[in-house]
């Protein structure tokens, strides 16, 4: 009997161990984080800040693994493979979400914010956290935004006014109001991979595209592009998101502390998006590759004529009261 209740306890504390043992030994948490743009620009340092900061508060337990410059997914692509589980994390262009959402839409209306100090206003009103949860049926979950900046156009000749856009080709992201807003100054617009733009440009199969600063210098657009107009026209910013169902499978005490370091992270990255604009922008002056076009009011207003009736066409799918809160959100 009491041979017995030895081996039975023998028996209970070597399991224990084994699991204490199979707890220690189990393998991290991995976040795949996929991006398209270098390191070097707010995307690229939020997402390795983000690295960072898990690596310091979860060793051992979550390890978040970055792939920049479309290495691991293209633009096209990374969300498909997000809900199949292949990555866990990245940060499109909210020009990207079409095919899950109509109203993230409302981003690309040409000339809807006048700055980012508008942008980060309507994003964080009740609206603007509402369009970050509008991806939860299609199993995505919108983590948080994250600042690139405003666009300008960039082109082989001059565009002062919207008729020199007539006749010529854009690069524009996955986004029918884009593709809207080239038709508006009877200009012919391209879907394609970020990717591609660089050769599209340097082999003029393409005569622009549109891009923030910091995109158009840290991919070396200006140096095959000899005019940029400083148009500011729209807006490039990110959703960061993730699979509800990875989402879900993170234990509560981590994932808290995960949204904690992405927080800090997105704030950090917005603080280098802003510096990127102004910086990035100089350099594209200072290499003298390129010449930049500012528009005066009266130039600029011929654009904003042009291109506002994009508004009306995309008032059903993205909602009026929706479109009216982000123009608010200037005043
Ligand atoms: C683009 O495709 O032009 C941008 O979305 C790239 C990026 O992620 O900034």
């Amino acid at each position: 009997m009491f041979r017995k209740i030895t081996t039975l306890v023998a028996a209970a504390a070597l399991s224990s161990l084994l699991a204490a043992g199979a707890a220690v030994a189990s393998d991290p948490i991995t976040i795949k984080f996929s991006h398209v743009v270098a390191e070097n620009t707010a995307k690229g340092k939020m997402a390795n800040k983000f690295k960072e900061l898990v690596a310091e508060r979860l060793a051992g337990k979550v390890e978040v693994e970055v792939f920049p410059n479309s290495q691991l997914f293209g633009d096209n692509k990374v969300l498909e493979a997000m809900l199949l589980g292949d990555v866990q994390m990245s940060a499109p262009a909210l020009s990207k979400f079409s095919r899950y959402t109509k109203q993230l839409q409302i981003f690309d209306l040409p000339f809807l914010f006048k700055d980012m100090a508008a942008v980060e206003k309507f994003q964080s009103s009740d609206k603007g956290i509402e369009l970050l949860t509008s991806l939860q049926k299609k199993g995505l979950v919108g983590l948080g935004y994250l600042h690139n900046g405003l666009k300008q156009l960039s082109s082989s000749t001059p565009l002062r006014v919207p008729a020199d856009a007539k006749g010529l080709k854009f690069r524009i992201m996955s986004s029918d109001v884009l593709a809207a807003q080239f038709h508006a100054v009877k200009a012919t617009p391209l879907k394609k991979p970020f990717s591609e733009v660089f050769t599209l440009l340097q082999t003029k199969a393409i005569d622009g595209q549109e891009n923030t600063w910091s995109n158009i210098y840290s991919k070396k657009f200006f140096e095959v592009q000899p005019y940029i107009t400083e148009s500011n026209h729209g807006l490039l910013d990110y959703m960061v998101v993730t699979s509800k169902e990875f989402w879900t499978s993170v234990p509560d005490a981590e994932r808290e502390i995960i949204k904690k370091a992405l927080d800090e992270a997105i704030a950090f990255g917005n603080e280098v998006a802003a510096q990127k604009s102004v910086d990035d922008r100089q350099k594209i002056i200072d290499s003298k590759r390129t010449e930049i076009i500012e528009l005066d009011d009266a130039t600029r207003s011929q654009w904003v004529e042009a291109m506002k009736p994009v508004w009306e066409e995309f008032e059903k799918e993205i909602g009026k009261d929706m479109i009216d809160a982000a123009y608010k959100s200037n005043m």
